[in-house]
């Protein structure tokens, strides 16, 4: 990424133009570089709006991050402008000590990563993507319902802003009308048996799911096809917020207090479903909810199967 873009990109607005000249003026740099600047804009995502001799314009309103406010709910806030993947950068961090509640957002990822292997994309201004550092009294082993916990704490602050219809599809994927809005991928590290530490890492499309969508298979969605005047930092500071209650709850009580509330998100729930083990055949049957642990109850001939995060990938059926 070009090492002018995002100050470059902070100066304009949505509304007005601003001449080239004086972004250059403004950052003490040569307007050569903020033309290559502008340029690179268009390889992260953001198309702006040039027209000759008035200069620049942002497509669309953008509120670039700012996690200072979260000091005051006790996390330790952090963003960079550019980063390989929050995760990889934040349990780096976890491994060099850093502090429980340490908060790592990123303006864009190289190297965004998702579940089971794939990439996670967003365009530049367009996404919320942040890694939390939690340091857990339970084990590792005892962590088996968190990726469930979090679906929970992003509905509900999806649904504080005004999303009703947010749901969740198993294990923690966020769904609108059955088009992807956010993910959730958490990394461990720490010891089986003594306290343990996960990076959770957290993807929202706010905006520019049009763009995404000529290079992601699933449908997908953001926040401002379904919300007037979303806001990345009045969604970090909430989510954040969601997050430390039910984490904390989680450390203390585990997933079970939390089973029912994740059942009714389920977009899935009572359904007949289709899982894709990624080996052997598909196993068809009804999702008849989760267990304690956070695996998928199946139905399957008579019988409930159970399903562990990480196994499948779950399909409705027509
Ligand atoms: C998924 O749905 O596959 C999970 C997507 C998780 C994406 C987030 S973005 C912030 C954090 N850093 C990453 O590299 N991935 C997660």
């Amino acid at each position: 990424m070009n090492p002018h873009l995002l100050d470059v990109l902070r100066r304009l607005s949505h509304e007005e133009f601003l001449s080239g000249q004086d972004i250059a003026r403004s950052l003490g740099l040569s307007r050569a570089s903020v033309h290559n600047a502008v340029r690179d804009a268009e390889q992260h995502g953001l198309r702006l709006q040039a027209v000759r001799g008035r200069g620049y314009r942002l497509p669309r309103p953008v509120d670039w991050l700012d996690p200072a406010p979260l000091r005051a709910l006790g996390f330790h806030p952090h963003l960079l402008d550019c980063v390989d993947s929050s995760n990889a950068q934040l349990l780096r961090e976890a491994q060099a000590g850093a502090p429980h509640k340490s908060l790592l957002a990123a303006e864009w990822q190289e190297k965004g990563r998702g579940r089971r292997g794939r990439s996670w994309l967003g365009g530049l201004g367009g996404g919320l993507t942040f890694s939390l550092l939690w340091r857990f009294q339970r084990s590792t082993g005892e962590l088996s319902g968190l990726s469930l916990a979090v679906g929970v704490a992003l509905a509900r602050s999806l649904h504080d802003q005004g999303l009703a219809d947010a749901g969740l599809k198993w294990p923690n994927d966020v769904l609108v009308q059955g088009a992807k809005l956010a993910g959730v991928l958490i990394e461990l590290s720490g010891e089986m048996s003594g306290p343990s530490a996960a990076v959770i890492g957290i993807g929202v499309n706010v905006a520019g799911a049009a763009e995404l969508r000529a290079a992601v298979e699933q449908p997908v969605t953001d926040l401002s096809e379904h919300l007037p005047r979303p806001s990345r930092n009045r969604l970090l500071l909430d989510l954040a917020a969601r997050l430390a209650e039910l984490l904390e709850r989680f450390d203390a009580e585990g997933f079970e207090p939390l089973r029912g509330e994740w059942e009714r998100l389920h977009v899935h729930q009572n359904r007949r479903v289709t899982l894709l083990t990624g080996h052997g055949e598909p196993i068809r049957g009804e999702a008849l909810g989760v267990d304690a642990q956070g695996a998928l109850l199946l139905g399957v001939d008579g019988a409930i199967r159970r399903f562990h995060s990480g196994e499948v990938s779950l399909r409705g059926e027509a």
